[in-house]
């Protein structure tokens, strides 16, 4: 029998002469771009924001003290907390009958976060998430299937726009009911899935359960975000449903998805769309601006956005900026979690992404994990609650892997874990963002 070349796809790299005029231009002219946006930016935010013009003043800063790009660092973030004290519109830039669509995101407590776009705002978000599809691979007239949530979140609404955008037929479907996504994507065979990492997994299983091949389904790209995942999980949904697997990146605050987006070609992190996001790396901790190729958190502030400029927006991500390659404008590497998602353990901090790359070196585990902090007396205490292959349900085989995952753990991490292995399709599924930490420690 002839082997299917892996991954279904013809040439990967775009033909240079579709890609946007900043996707080829030199370093120099997006730099002057960039210094010219931010001063109109900060002008705007300055002049439109009230919030932007005390906070500017206090710090004794005016959008006219800008002359560099390096001047940036004498502004003042943005955080999440500054958007919520602002509730619902206190950030717009433009009055609210110019705003054209609103989105939030729901967090954890307290009010969602809302944000606002232009019509403009709108095309732009639509260009990026379109020059993300196709430095995925996706090319005008593939059939692309949405299963990012349609909603106040970004994922459905952005990925929808940018791949109408593109040329692409969009099979609106969202999340969940999972059967029948997996019937959707036989009976019209798109080319393209837009979708979580961790329910792309789910279909998976799905796939599976209905005694189908994921292997002979149409899909030749995957382009998996909102959540971190590993480059341990692409090898196995490239692998499981011979596709490629790219990577792409966003927020609502500084748009939605498509801030930045890994290319095809490489699929060496992610290339930040800098034409209209101006990256920069700080110290968490003192907020001080760290050269590239460090690793810190992810601050953007926005260049071209009219209803909500963003300056300085402390995203939490920790991830580093690292030179161009299959383009010229910077790549951030898979962010390795959010500051909020470390789990500091008798001292030694730790990222879901980290178990989650150990899990698969070991045959019986899935990529199904839940991380369980508990407490007894007053240590804290980590359990590794992962599930068992459908074909790992020998006891000794199991027992073995939790004893190769907690050496394994303890041998890279340095800490003592708890793992539990737990039954095929046991641990809770989401058709979105995967909820990978449960904290079940008493509250102080
Ligand atoms: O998750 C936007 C999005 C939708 C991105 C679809 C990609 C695909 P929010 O709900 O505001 O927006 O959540 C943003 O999700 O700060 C990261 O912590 C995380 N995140 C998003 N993409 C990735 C990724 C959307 N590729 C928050 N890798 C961000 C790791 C990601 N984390």
């Amino acid at each position: 029998m002839v082997e299917i070349p892996l991954r279904k796809l013809g040439q990967l790299a775009p033909e240079p002469a579709t890609l946007d005029h900043y996707e080829r231009a030199s370093l120099d002219e997006l730099r002057a771009w960039q210094l010219s946006q931010l001063r109109w930016s900060l002008r705007h935010a300055y002049d439109n924001v009230p919030h932007y013009r005390k906070k500017f003043d206090a710090a004794g800063v005016h959008p006219d003290d800008l002359t560099s790009l390096d001047d940036l660092a004498k502004f003042p973030f943005t955080t999440k907390a500054d958007l919520r004290d602002n509730y619902p519109y206190g950030m717009f830039a433009v009055p609210e009958h110019e705003v054209a669509r609103v989105h939030a995101s729901s967090g954890t407590t307290g009010k969602p976060t809302v944000v606002g776009y232009t019509k403009g705002d709108i095309e732009i978000w639509a260009d990026v998430v379109a020059r993300s599809i196709r430095a995925a691979g996706g090319r005008p007239g593939m059939k692309l299937h949405n299963a990012y949530g349609y909603g106040l979140f970004t994922g459905g609404l952005g990925a929808h726009y940018g791949a109408e955008k593109l040329g692409c037929m969009v099979i609106p479907v969202s999340g969940g009911m999972t059967e029948r996504q997996v019937q959707l994507i036989t009976d019209f065979k798109p080319d393209i899935i837009m979708v979580t990492p961790s329910y792309m997994l789910a279909i998976l299983d799905e796939f599976r359960r209905q005694g189908l091949d994921p292997r002979k389904s149409s899909l030749k790209v995957g382009i998996f975000g909102a959540e971190p995942w590993t480059n341990a999980m692409r090898e196995e949904i490239e692998e499981t449903f011979d596709l490629h697997a790219v990577d792409i990146y966003g927020l609502s605050e500084v748009i939605g998805p498509g801030v930045a987006s890994e290319c095809v070609e490489t699929k060496d992190g992610l290339h930040v769309w800098e034409d209209h996001f101006y990256p920069e790396i700080i110290d968490p901790d003192s907020g001080k601006v760290l050269p590239d190729g460090e690793q810190g958190e992810l601050v953007f502030t926005s260049l071209t956005k009219q209803a909500m400029p963003v300056v300085r927006y402390r995203t939490r991500d920790l991830t580093r900026l690292l030179p161009g390659t299959a383009r010229s404008m910077r790549r951030m590497e898979k962010v390795t979690g959010r500051t909020d998602d470390m789990i500091i353990l008798r001292g030694v901090n730790l990222f879901p992404s980290q178990i989650e790359e150990k899990l698969l070196t070991i045959a019986a585990l899935s990529m199904h994990y839940q991380l369980v902090l508990t407490r007894t007396g007053r240590m804290d205490e980590l359990e590794v609650h992962v599930e068992a292959r459908p074909d790992a349900a020998a006891s000794e085989l199991r027992e073995a892997a939790a004893n190769r995952l907690e050496q394994a753990i303890k041998h890279s991490i340095g800490i003592t874990t708890r793992v539990i292995i737990r039954d095929p399709d046991s641990i809770e599924r989401s058709a979105g963002k995967a909820k990978r930490i449960v904290d079940r420690r008493p509250l102080a």
